[in-house]
């Protein structure tokens, strides 16, 4: 390669990670506040030798196909959806992302958002605000406790752990799990059961969803789930919003059929704002800021650039999703 490498960075990362891609390549960076248009994109990963992505940039084939130099795309987040790594394999193409720097702040904010939803946090707040507190109220903001319940976590991974971790630690709850894949380390350390997700639903007070957002994941909370759920659960929605049927929460949630929910992520992002959930009172959304932590983003945008610049030197990515297409890169 004569020079250095072009590269499109699709939004200001923290410096961080930016000086370091700055250092390395020539940069062009996309700072506009929404993300570029999908036919700026195509048009700036034209001649670019490497890509940063961010969850809201969809990078499928065509995108791949409009980007004949392209050894690598550098995800600003851990999960990659918004990427079609299959069609990036096929392409030699490398796709890194941004794994366990986030999983603490990610697993403090579903439990912010469970003692939030549980305790009625929000709700009371508006209810101060809008000047409605007459007295203390004996039968007034009533929630749900807490410690010793039973946490039902859907997609034990890093994330799932670290939730499940502070609640029965702190709260000493009885820790369901429902995956794939067994998690030892969940069983010997938050002696957590492995169960199917009927039974999980039926058990829980707490679903905390931690899945990846796939063809088996997606609505996997729809209407049926939801009413095997108690009217005392709290559904908290961390991970992809297309896990749950929005629609159908929204109906669970005004009939009672579950007491609450909190959602970092919905289903479009942002919602429309006329979308019913966001007036009923028993639910508390955040606007996906579960990574958004000054320590956390700055340690996602240094992985982001180390695997940029890994997949631009033909090196092995710090945080690799599609490792087999080693031996096949462009
Ligand atoms: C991720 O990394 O996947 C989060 O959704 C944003 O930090």
């Amino acid at each position: 390669m004569v020079g250095k490498p072009k590269v499109f960075v699709t939004r200001v990362i923290p410096e961080a990670g930016l000086a370091l891609i700055r250092e390395a390549c020539e940069a062009d960076v996309w700072s506009g506040e929404l993300p570029p248009p999908e036919a700026v994109l195509r048009a700036k990963v034209a001649d670019c030798d490497g890509l940063v992505s961010l969850l809201t940039d969809r990078i499928d084939a065509a995108l791949l196909d409009a980007a004949p130099r392209l050894k690598v795309v550098s995800n600003f987040a851990v999960g990659f959806n918004n990427i079609d790594v299959a069609a990036a394999t096929a392409r030699g193409i490398c796709v890194g992302n941004t794994p366990g720097v986030l999983t603490d702040a990610t697993a403090d904010m579903a439990f912010c958002l469970l003692i939030a939803a549980a305790r009625r946090v929000v709700e009371g707040h508006l209810h101060v605000q809008a000047g409605r507190w007459k007295t203390w109220e004996p039968l007034g903001h009533l929630g749900q406790d807490l410690v010793g319940r039973t946490l039902g976590i859907v997609g034990m991974g890093r994330i799932g752990l670290a939730m499940a971790r502070r609640c029965r630690g702190g709260w000493g709850m009885r820790v369901l799990y429902h995956d794939r894949i067994r998690n030892e380390q969940a069983e010997r350390e938050l002696e957590a059961q492995l169960v199917d997700l009927d039974t999980l639903l039926r058990e829980a007070d707490f679903v905390s969803l931690h899945a990846d957002l796939n063809e088996q994941t997606r609505g996997i909370i729809n209407a049926a789930a939801l009413r095997k759920m108690k009217p005392t659960a709290i559904l908290i929605n961390t991970a992809r919003g297309p896990l749950v049927d929005q629609k159908a929460l929204t109906e669970a949630l005004q009939t009672g059929i579950i007491f609450a929910a909190g959602l970092d992520v919905t289903d479009p992002e942002p919602p429309d704002p006329d979308d019913p959930l966001l007036r009923l009172p028993n639910v508390v959304i955040a606007p996906h800021i579960a990574s958004a932590t000054v320590r956390t983003r700055n340690a996602m945008a240094e992985i982001c650039a180390r695997n940029l610049l890994a997949g631009l030197r033909g090196e092995p990515l710090p945080a690799w999703v599609n490792p087999e297409v080693a031996g096949r890169r462009r």
